[in-house]
């Protein structure tokens, strides 16, 4: 019987074991802020974890922040380097914005604590270099926590890129938006320079870009011509109750770039904090067999919209094979704390690893800086 290529797709990758709770493993919080939360919630699902340690650089923000997600006798710090120094801890969660991803990321590392790092992994190139020399160093284990990695539809994207249907990729339209989304649920942190560095490039395109070259690989980027914008994050009319956030806007909302990447394959990406658009459109894999088409969504934050579509020529006639989307059960913030955790424990492979997202932050320092440039500029990656 000829086989189906649809189950090709059907296996499952079980990757969350059984849990020993005989020895915990002593976590740390570094910025008890918005996603310290999600962080807080999974590792108390974990009963081989114990929180002992939180910090904040803002003054009784750490322990308001204890005392509202029920975690009690956490010991508290005013920055990252009295908790690391002052405690014996395994690991710590950096919830800390942006600018500060790489020196609390590398701090931990030359003290021995394994570290899962926010996305974006930090804000450039050589910070980026600078933390995987440390990790590296260390031999301690760095996950960059993107959790949409964990969601079972985009694995199976992954399986249908590597399963070879597609044949040889050579063209990828990657990115997402929002028509209105500059995030500002606390406050300023993601929109002011000094704490995210990034705008919507850095928070919401680092999950398009992790999105194909996982897929397909990662390979190594080449070159990039960037374009940045901050037309909505200026426009005091844009933050209703609150123009004065326009004047601090100092990051970017809209982001394009064109990317060669290594194989002859080329990236056209576009990301959106804000636009007078629904959607700039989905996310298209072209291959010499077939082609993939990915539903953006209308608040992109990674997550996949709808059906993938498989385009083909099956004897001399033009298919689209639709496979459904799969509603996944499995939280996929808990995967990435849970596989963090095991890979702690049994000190093995980290679940996102920097490796990989070196790549991603590469093309986002790119576009960062051809930008600013108004060229096209080579990427360079000194060895680790
Ligand atoms: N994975 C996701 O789904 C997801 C969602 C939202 C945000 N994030 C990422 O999480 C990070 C934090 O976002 P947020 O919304 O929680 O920001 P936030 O501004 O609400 O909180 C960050 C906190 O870190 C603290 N901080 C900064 N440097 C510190 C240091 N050296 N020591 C101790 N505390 C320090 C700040 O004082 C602040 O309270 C960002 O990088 C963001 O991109 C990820």
């Amino acid at each position: 019987m000829a086989e189906n290529i649809l189950d090709r797709f059907k296996e499952k990758i079980e990757e969350i074991k059984e849990i020993n709770s005989d020895k915990k493993v002593r976590v740390g919080i570094i910025g008890t802020g918005w996603i310290a939360e999600a962080h807080v919630a999974n590792y108390l699902k974990c009963p081989d974890v114990e929180i002992v340690a939180a910090a904040d650089l803002i003054p009784g923000k750490a322990e308001k922040f204890c005392k509202a997600n029920g975690i009690e006798g956490v010991r508290l710090y005013p920055d990252h380097k009295s908790m690391i120094d002052a405690e014996q801890l395994d690991a710590v969660s950096v919830c800390t914005y942006n600018k500060t991803h790489a020196e609390c990321t590398i701090y931990a590392l030359e003290h021995g604590v394994n570290v899962l790092l926010e996305k974006p992994m930090c804000v450039t190139l050589e910070e980026a270099v600078a933390i995987c020399k440390a990790e590296k160093a260390s031999g301690k284990i760095l996950s960059i926590g993107f959790q949409p990695r964990f969601d079972e539809n985009m694995k199976m994207l992954r399986r249908v890129v590597q399963s070879g249907e597609l044949g040889r990729i050579y063209y990828i339209q990657t990115g997402g938006g929002r028509r209105r989304g500059i995030p500002t649920p606390y406050g300023t942190s993601f929109i002011e320079e000094r704490t995210a560095g990034l705008g919507a490039l850095g928070d919401i395109g680092c999950y398009s870009l992790d999105m194909v070259l996982n897929a397909i690989g990662y390979p190594k980027p080449l070159s990039v011509s960037g374009y940045t914008s901050c037309y909505f994050g200026k426009d005091p009319n844009y933050f209703e109750g609150h123009p004065e956030y326009a004047d601090v806007f100092s990051v970017d909302d809209f982001a394009a770039a064109f990317i060669r990447l290594d194989g002859d394959i080329v990236l056209d990406f576009r990301i959106s904090w804000a636009m007078n658009l629904d959607t700039p459109g989905d996310t298209i894999i072209l291959g010499t067999k077939g082609g993939l088409r990915i539903p953006s969504t209308e608040c992109w934050n990674g997550s996949i919209g709808g059906p993938l579509t498989i385009y083909k020529t099956v004897a001399g006639e033009e298919v689209e094979l639709q496979i459904p989307k799969k509603d996944d059960d499995t939280d996929n913030f808990y995967k990435k704390i849970r596989l963090f955790v095991d890979a702690v424990k049994e000190n093995g492979k980290a679940p996102v690893p920097s490796s990989q997202i070196i790549y991603n932050q590469a093309i986002i320092d790119g576009i960062a800086k051809s930008a600013r440039l108004g060229r096209e500029i080579t990427i360079e990656i000194p060895e680790i």
